[in-house]
């Protein structure tokens, strides 16, 4: 298991892939867990002795005794992340002086999720989360956005949340025909929230940097996955951050030599919500089984996740964009039972055969995979511990997930809870 002083976990797919199980099994021995990317869209689910968390802001390290840091790279929902602090003590979880949030982190603001619900039911669907992402993203590169220390400043939030909601309500008006927010109400609204969260806000990227300088175990939570980063994804079916390993130093202020080794996170075969090319994908009674056993839907919005085999192409990328060295298998359990079990090594691309991810999405889409096959295994996995207890075809498997990747399979899920994982030296 990977143990070095800093560490992140990433998902290796379209998101979806298990990272809250993982990170919340690294969390036991880290002292700051730090989320950098991304925001209420995502929703990493954890199972403690039979009880699910769905967590979408506070890193899962929370479960534990770890300092989380929500860091500048994350949009912040007010609303969510306070109802999330509540669920989270009303079920017995402390949130005290072990939750700190960025002072430079942006704010989604209602007209972020107005505008993210209007478009999306437009002509370019992208199939989003509806929670504002996008339309936050885009605010903070126009300079237009509202970081959390402008919450503080009442003469400045005030101004600059009339100027943008006028702005807003017009295009809401003249490309939606939606009615028009009031700024007034927003900013009283909005002040009440921030007074709530003043205990929680620090300038974190002093906090970390200090951390990781002192010798502190510091692990980076990545969220959504690297095929729906902004720059390396499946453009323009992304998200609005980058999902993976380059989006920590500019989502905390941490400085890439001090980030150490990220694992990464695939599930033993692949999901993906919401629109875009999926090449792999099963839809057939085949994927239907998989959504199934697998639960196969949205922690966040409950949507139906379309379902595959296992893409070794696009993985492949995400390895390299990430330089991931270990990578953690999850929901292999969900393969027990299956006759054959495939895995795409290739692509037919215009009547070509290429082993590398196409940069044009467009083109992704046309892509037929080739496969390996490899026979299936009936045993229930559950109960398994130990790497050598596995099926032989289960090994089988992941060894050749192994060769094919140039990755260690370190971790290996096989069930919800934390405790059915085989942690491999
Ligand atoms: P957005 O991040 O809400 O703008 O959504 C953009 C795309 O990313 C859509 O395809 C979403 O389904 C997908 N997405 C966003 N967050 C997650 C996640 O946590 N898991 C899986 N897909 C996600």
């Amino acid at each position: 298991m990977i143990k070095p002083k800093t560490s992140c976990v990433v998902g290796v797919q379209w998101g979806d892939e298990g990272k809250g199980k993982i990170v919340d099994i690294l969390s036991q021995e880290a002292d700051m867990v730090v989320r950098f990317q991304g925001g209420g869209n995502a929703g990493h689910t954890v199972v403690v002795g039979g009880e699910k968390f769905v967590l979408h802001l506070i890193p899962a390290g929370i479960l534990h005794k770890s300092t989380c840091v929500i860091a500048n790279g994350v949009v912040v929902d007010l609303i969510q992340l306070l109802d999330e602090m509540e669920e989270l003590k009303r079920r017995g979880v402390k949130i005290g002086k072990n939750l700190f949030l960025s002072d430079r982190s942006h704010v989604v603001m209602p007209y972020h999720k107005f505008l993210d619900k209007h478009s999306e039911a437009g002509k370019q669907k992208l199939g989003t989360t509806q929670r504002g992402i996008g339309p936050c993203y885009a605010d903070k590169a126009a300079r237009k956005g509202i970081r959390i220390a402008d919450l503080y400043n009442e003469e400045f939030f005030t101004e600059r949340v009339h100027a943008t909601t006028e702005e807003k309500n017009k295009v809401l008006a003249a490309l939606y025909g939606a009615p028009p927010l009031d700024p007034q109400r927003i900013v009283d609204e909005y002040r009440g929230y921030a007074e709530r969260l003043k205990p929680f806000v620090a300038d974190t990227v002093e906090l970390v940097n200090e951390g990781i300088d002192a010798g502190k175990r510091v692990l980076f939570e990545g969220a959504q996955g690297s095929l729906l980063d902004i720059d390396f994804g499946t453009y323009p079916y992304v998200t609005s951050s980058n999902s993976d390993a380059c989006g920590i130093s500019a989502g905390t202020g941490v400085p890439p030599k001090k980030i150490g080794t990220i694992l990464g996170v695939a599930k033993a075969y692949c999901t993906r919500v919401g629109e875009g090319p999926f090449p792999t994908e099963l839809t057939d009674a085949l994927g239907e089984r998989l959504r199934e056993t697998g639960g196969e839907y949205g922690a966040t919005t409950g949507r139906p996740r379309r379902c595959g085999w296992f893409d070794g192409v696009t993985s492949r990328h995400a390895v390299r964009i990430n330089g991931i060295e270990d990578v953690a298998i999850t929901k292999l359990d969900i393969l027990s039972g299956l006759d054959e079990i495939k895995f795409a090594v290739a692509y037919r691309c215009n009547g070509a055969t290429t082993e590398r991810m196409p940069s044009v999405t467009s083109e992704l889409g046309r892509c037929e995979p080739v496969y390996e096959s490899f026979k299936g295994w009936k045993d229930d996995l559950s109960r398994m511990r130990d790497f050598d207890d596995l099926p032989r075809a289960a090994k089988i498997y992941l060894n050749f997930v192994e060769r094919y990747l140039k990755v260690k399979v370190s971790m290996i899920s096989v069930g919800k809870d934390r405790e059915k994982t085989i942690l491999r030296k």
